[in-house]
């Protein structure tokens, strides 16, 4: 709906039943239906208002991941939505077009309110995207790709209490909420949209034949120019965007392979990372729509200007807590100056598998170890994997909202560890 110059989209959380295994009947939270919620969509420069109803018989709240936006409008463990209520942010969409997402975070609470199916993806648009030549047909040539893993008991009932620790670690992989899903491919080209919305679960993409496919966009937007893979690894919350080209008449399966999360081999096997599993069969019809060739150039990205830094902050993650402090609501524990740049080093201390997460911004990877890093990772990212002894130099800019009084986070994206203190806090003033 517009109302005033104002895009106002109506999300309400909900409880419903869904049966997601054959035969079963799992009592699961959506946004305005019974599992995950709708897709949306805004443009560059668009002003938006989300309306968030809480109809669940708990407060929670609906954050937007991968949002430049103002503190008070980020859905945060501090705008809690208590029972009844609605909560309407409004800010003004400005930042490249990107696959973000949106889910719950109240403190203690993320894990299992994601993990009950609270969540959804929210596109941006801008014009540089729509002038490319990219499929961009919704659910034709470019698809979400909500990739989760949960667990069921015997008569189809979510199971969340198979907490390991580094959280919950399911044994069957959903896609936008559908066991063993089958995608009809229409056209040569086919754009997916991959977000990792497991609380814990790493994936290693790729396809079941081998095939090379494009990476094309990361968290933030489109990247410098395609990059031809035959892997991509998402920790929990991190996107990509890949083209796929199929032959009429072919089929593949996109797969989550075994994969090197720099853990021994213990962990490998408790974290999930040792799992093979299909994700989305690819089914291509007997005649394809042409597709035009991806561009071979897709997004400036102004390289990070070292010499402008204004601050470097060192952020260790260890044992569910970040630089020895267990996340505190009423504890503020970085202060950055706004229209500033500043340079983060993150690592992880520990031998368990962490990713690191800011809110408001999207950062560049300036170095993993003192090295370049990898071509998927050169783009924009508000979620990077730390692998255990790596050191990873951020650059990030924090522009327009100031507000000493509320604050943004950051913190590891395995639920469970956020939900254990891994988490801390910052105003930009
Ligand atoms: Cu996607 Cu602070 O979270
Ligand atoms: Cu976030
Ligand atoms: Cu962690």
């Amino acid at each position: 709906v517009r109302r005033d110059g104002v895009t106002v989209f109506d999300l309400t959380a909900q409880v419903g039943r869904s049966a997601i295994v054959p035969g079963g009947d799992a009592e699961t939270w959506g946004l305005n239906g019974a599992l995950l919620g709708p897709t949306l969509r805004a443009r560059r420069g668009e002003s938006v208002q989300i309306d968030v109803t809480n109809e669940l018989d708990e407060a929670t709240t609906l954050h937007w991941h991968g949002m430049h936006l103002p503190a008070a409008a980020d859905g945060g463990p501090h705008q809690m939505i208590e029972p009844g209520e609605t909560w309407s942010p409004r800010w003004r969409i400005d930042q490249p077009a990107a696959t973000l997402w949106y889910h719950p975070h109240p403190h203690g609470a993320t894990e299992r309110h994601v993990y009950r199916g609270l969540g959804g993806l929210f596109i941006l648009d801008d014009d540089t995207e729509s002038a490319l030549p990219l499929p961009r047909r919704y659910g034709i040539d470019d698809i979400p790709v909500i990739v989760q893993d949960k667990s069921f008991d015997r008569r189809g009932r979510l199971v969340d209490t198979s907490r390991r620790d580094n959280g919950m670690i399911g044994d069957t992989v959903l896609v936008n909420g559908t066991a063993g899903p089958i995608l009809e491919v229409t056209s040569q080209l086919t754009r997916l949209r991959l977000l990792n919305a497991s609380t814990a679960r790493s994936y290693s993409f790729g396809f079941s034949d081998d095939r090379e496919f494009s990476m094309i966009a990361s968290d933030g937007g489109l990247l410098r120019e395609p990059v031809a893979l035959k892997r991509v690894r998402l920790t929990p919350g991190e996107r990509a965007e890949i083209v796929v080209r199929m032959d009429p008449g072919e089929t593949t399966t996109l797969r989550s392979y075994p994969q090197d999360l720099g853990l021994s081999n213990g962990r490998s096997r408790s974290t999930g990372a040792a799992d093979t599993l299909d994700v989305l069969l690819l089914d291509a019809a007997g005649r394809l729509d042409p597709s035009a060739a991806l561009p071979a150039r897709l997004a400036t990205i102004a390289p990070f200007d070292e010499a402008s830094v204004a601050e470097t902050r060192e952020f260790e993650l260890r044992n569910n807590r970040i630089n020895r402090e267990s996340m505190d609501m009423n504890r503020i524990d970085d202060v950055v100056t706004v229209d500033t740049t500043e340079l983060w080093e993150v690592w992880n201390g520990h031998r368990q598998p962490h990713n690191f997460h800011v809110h408001d911004v999207q950062f560049q990877v300036l170095a993993v170890d003192g090295s370049p890093p990898p071509p998927e990772l050169s783009g924009w990212k508000d979620t990077v994997y730390l692998p255990p002894d790596v050191r990873l130099r951020l650059g990030l800019r924090f522009t327009r909202y100031a507000d000493p009084d509320v604050p943004y986070m950051y913190h590891c994206h395995l639920l469970w560890h956020e939900d254990q203190g891994m988490m801390g806090q910052f105003v930009v003033v």
